[in-house]
């Protein structure tokens, strides 16, 4: 257990900078999200959302403290209902108001049913270099089961046209363990994506979160052991086709991983705008950490008096060790121990005691300079996260 008396600080340093930017409509609303993803009953106000996220941006200018941005992300929802010029000009904004760095990524999140080669070349000339298409499974029986609006057929097209509009950095989502599902099916699922040559692939497990249809209404999942054995295998097979997992679900070819989902788990800070988007931010002036939350109902997010607008909640001290650590695990190389007092304020000396038991147990890898979990200990992060609750 931490002991959280008497922390001793350390001088917070800045990290790497993001910026989220959230889409929250869809066509329709699947049965298992629980995103802030909202049916679009009527015509959305695009023209409205893109002047709130600008303003949102303005807003944050000051949380900004002198760093360009190392990659943005545009997540929903679904983000490729909008058109190539909306989000060119959230991206413009950006660019002209906080600035980028030379490698900046821009990643965008596109259904397949909402893309053709004509948008997807907008989005590309509009700045987007990566794509992330949301396919889930191949199996058209399974996507009807998981009220997906596109067929496999489609889905392996919307990637084509990815790759004829420009895009070199695509990444496919999969969900896996789903009604049915035994190993082949799933391993058949990967070897579809691995089989388009695309440099990433996100293979989630399904969960069934709260507030969703499959909450009140649960399909039959396959049992822990057969989820067990479905994730060994397909790690295995993403592996010997040099797909290398940096994270739980996150695979990609060498040196291929995603930037901005790679700054979030090493605790880095993130400005996050539109309905319901949170940020992460480093305050180097006070040395005090905040979250910061937007109103989640698009209609309330784009009142007038408004815009701009956010809830601000400092990290306090006692939950900064177990928040680092729930986020830098993750990785499978997980992070320098320099992290822990440069990203925290707290000094290395807290969390000391802990570490050094959880490597007497196997769980974490004894080295000097990096924090990181052994095999074992990367199956069972939730055994070691306890001890830093
Ligand atoms: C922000 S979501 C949606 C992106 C996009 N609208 C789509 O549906 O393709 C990103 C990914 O999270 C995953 N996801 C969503 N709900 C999930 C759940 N309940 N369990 C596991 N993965 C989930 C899906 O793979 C999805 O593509
Ligand atoms: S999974 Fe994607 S398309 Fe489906 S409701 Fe959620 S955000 Fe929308």
């Amino acid at each position: 257990m931490l002991n959280i008396t008497n922390l001793q600080k350390t001088k917070l340093r800045l990290p790497p900078m993001a910026l989220y930017i959230h889409i929250p409509w869809c066509s329709r609303k699947c049965p298992y999200c629980d995103f802030n993803s909202h049916e679009r009953v009527k015509k959305i106000p695009e023209r409205n959302y893109v002047e709130a996220l600008i303003a949102d941006i303005k807003n944050d200018l000051h949380l900004v403290q002198g760093r360009k941005l190392s990659s943005l992300f545009f997540g929903g929802g679904t983000p490729s209902l909008f058109t190539g010029s909306s989000i060119s000009k959230v991206i413009q904004s950006a660019e002209k108001m906080i600035g980028f760095n030379d490698d900046v990524e821009i990643t965008l999140e596109a259904n397949p049913e909402s893309v053709t080669p004509r948008k997807l070349q907008d989005f590309y000339q509009a700045g987007i270099n990566r794509i992330s298409i949301g396919v889930q499974t191949f199996s058209d029986q399974q996507l009807n089961l998981l009220g997906r609006m596109h067929s496999s057929h489609s889905a392996i097209q919307a990637v084509e046209m990815a790759k004829t509009a420009g895009f070199k950095r695509i990444n496919i989502d999969l969900m896996h363990g789903l009604e049915g599902q035994n190993v082949s099916s799933a391993l058949n699922d990967l070897q579809c994506a691995i089989s388009t040559e695309v440099e990433h692939i996100s293979w989630y497990q399904l969960t069934i979160e709260k507030n969703t249809m499959f909450f009140s209404n649960p399909p039959k999942l396959p049992d822990s052991q057969l989820i067990s054995e479905i994730q060994e295998h397909g790690s295995q097979l993403l592996q010997s086709h040099s797909y290398e997992q940096y994270e739980i679900s996150a695979f990609a070819k060498p040196r291929k991983q995603c930037t901005h989902n790679q700054n979030y788990w090493q605790f880095g800070d993130y400005i996050g705008i539109g309905a319901g988007a949170h940020g992460k931010i480093t305050l180097n002036n006070e040395q005090t950490l905040v979250r910061t939350l937007r109103k989640r109902q698009p209609n309330n997010y784009l009142e007038k008096k408004n815009k701009g607008e956010k809830k601000c909640m400092s990290i306090e001290i006692p939950q900064r060790p177990l928040e680092f650590m729930m986020n830098v695990l993750r990785l499978k190389d997980g992070v320098p121990l320099k992290y822990f007092s440069e990203r925290t304020g707290l000094h290395e000396s807290h969390i000391s005691k802990i570490i050094i038991n959880l490597k007497k147990q196997g769980l974490m890898v004894d080295t000097e300079k990096q924090l990181l979990t052994t095999p074992l200990g990367f199956r069972f992060l939730d055994t070691i996260l306890n001890r830093f609750l």
